[in-house]
């Protein structure tokens, strides 16, 4: 890890998380080095709870990256260039139930001192601990057309992650 990447504080991460989150997309990366999944998300957001660096990832109950998400304590979310953009969708719109994401081309695994999953093609990975969860409760919603996001009634659990180390990828000497 630490050969392709620094560790930086949050404070100095320079882009944009709107752009990050919903326009360029993130992968989230869940479960072990030797069994891991990762999807893309472009719903979450990133700031500060009870003094901690926090980034709040939304995952539908059906998704297999859920499953792995219950069973570990941490996670990761990774950024990556346009040039990945494709693969991005890929993990997007393909179930790991269906397709060993592991032996994707073009996303090759790395794994901090923590043992947390990352990738190399990244650019910035933000490795979190799980410090809180719950579920989205439709009786909560103050704005009624949310609902409809949800025919399914497959309400999204919310996994509030405390960054503990963000990890940029060190220019290419
Ligand atoms: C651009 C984009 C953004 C997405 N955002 C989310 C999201 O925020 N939460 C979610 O549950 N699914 C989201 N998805 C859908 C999952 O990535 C998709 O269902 C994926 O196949 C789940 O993979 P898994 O079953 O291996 O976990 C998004 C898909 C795309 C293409």
């Amino acid at each position: 890890m630490e050969e392709l990447f620094k560790r930086i504080h949050t404070e100095d991460i320079q882009e944009n998380v709107f752009k990050l989150i919903g326009t360029d997309w993130m992968l989230i990366a869940a479960g072990m080095p030797d069994h891991y999944n990762m999807m893309t998300a472009s719903w979450g957001t990133a700031g500060i709870l009870w003094s901690k660096p926090v980034i709040i990832t939304f995952i539908r109950p059906q998704r297999y990256t859920y499953e792995l998400m219950e069973k570990q304590a941490f996670f990761s979310v990774s950024f990556f260039g346009k040039e990945h953009k494709d693969l991005l969708t890929l993990c997007g719109t393909t179930s790991g139930r269906d397709l060993n994401k592991m032996g994707i081309d073009g996303l090759s695994s790395v794994e901090t001192p923590n043992g947390t999953i990352g990738f190399k093609e990244a650019n910035l990975m933000l490795e979190c601990r799980k410090i809180y969860f719950d579920d989205i409760k439709p009786e909560f919603f103050q704005v009624f057309d949310i609902e409809k996001i949800y025919p399914a009634k497959d309400y999204h659990r919310f996994y509030i992650g405390e960054i503990i180390q963000a990890w940029e990828k060190k220019p290419i000497a």
